[in-house]
């Protein structure tokens, strides 16, 4: 199937290809910057972070390492309850390590703040953390992301390694589903 057929069970497409590509490219000069002659270690959370992690490290003139973190929410249906189980743990020892988490979407803060303070309690140098999207308005607590690349509505989004029911992660934009689509 054609990227552009599954385009139409979007209602709306927020983000295309180019603006994320442009954001991301932005991003990675400050994060170059900030992280100059250092070795960082790039945590990516799966399955929605693949896109951003792969889109993001190339970019990146840095010495890099990447490693993976698979996570899962307990509670009802898609809300976030802050209680988290790891599936897949790191193979990195963290001590002494600039680690930076890099995140598909920050939705309530839940997942994100819950594994901000696992990390750090292993001894790393720093722990930071790089989205690619944030709702401001679903924010139940308050999370420090230092690279943030796009603030959006408050509304349910697939595409770019987001999926409803495991699908549209592909999609190299990112938008809302349109309702006809759960039927
Ligand atoms: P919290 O609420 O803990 O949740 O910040 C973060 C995780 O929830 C998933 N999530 C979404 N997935 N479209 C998706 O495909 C969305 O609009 C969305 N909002 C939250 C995602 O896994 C994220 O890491
Ligand atoms: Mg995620």
């Amino acid at each position: 199937m054609e990227s552009s057929d599954i385009e139409g069970d979007l209602e709306e497409i927020l983000l295309t290809e180019e603006q994320i590509r442009d954001r991301l490219s932005e991003l990675s000069r400050v994060i170059e910057a900030d992280y100059a002659g250092e070795d960082l270690l790039l945590v990516g959370v799966l399955k929605g972070a693949v896109m951003v992690m792969a889109d993001l490290a190339r970019e990146l003139r840095l010495r890099v390492t990447m490693d993976w973190m698979a996570v899962s929410s307990y509670g009802s249906g898609t809300e976030s309850s802050g209680v988290v189980r790891i599936l897949k743990d790191l193979d990195t020892d963290l001590t002494d390590r600039k680690v930076l988490i890099v995140e598909d979407i920050i939705d309530s803060g839940l997942t994100l703040s819950w594994l901000l303070a696992n990390l750090n309690s292993r001894g790393p140098e720093s722990v930071e953390v790089c989205a690619l999207l944030r709702k401001p308005q679903a924010a139940r607590v308050n999370v420090d992301v230092k690279y943030v690349g796009f603030d959006i509505p408050n509304k349910f989004v697939v595409g770019y390694g987001l999926d409803y029911a495991e699908r549209y992660r592909n999609l190299r934009s990112v938008g809302i589903l349109a309702p006809h689509v759960y039927g």
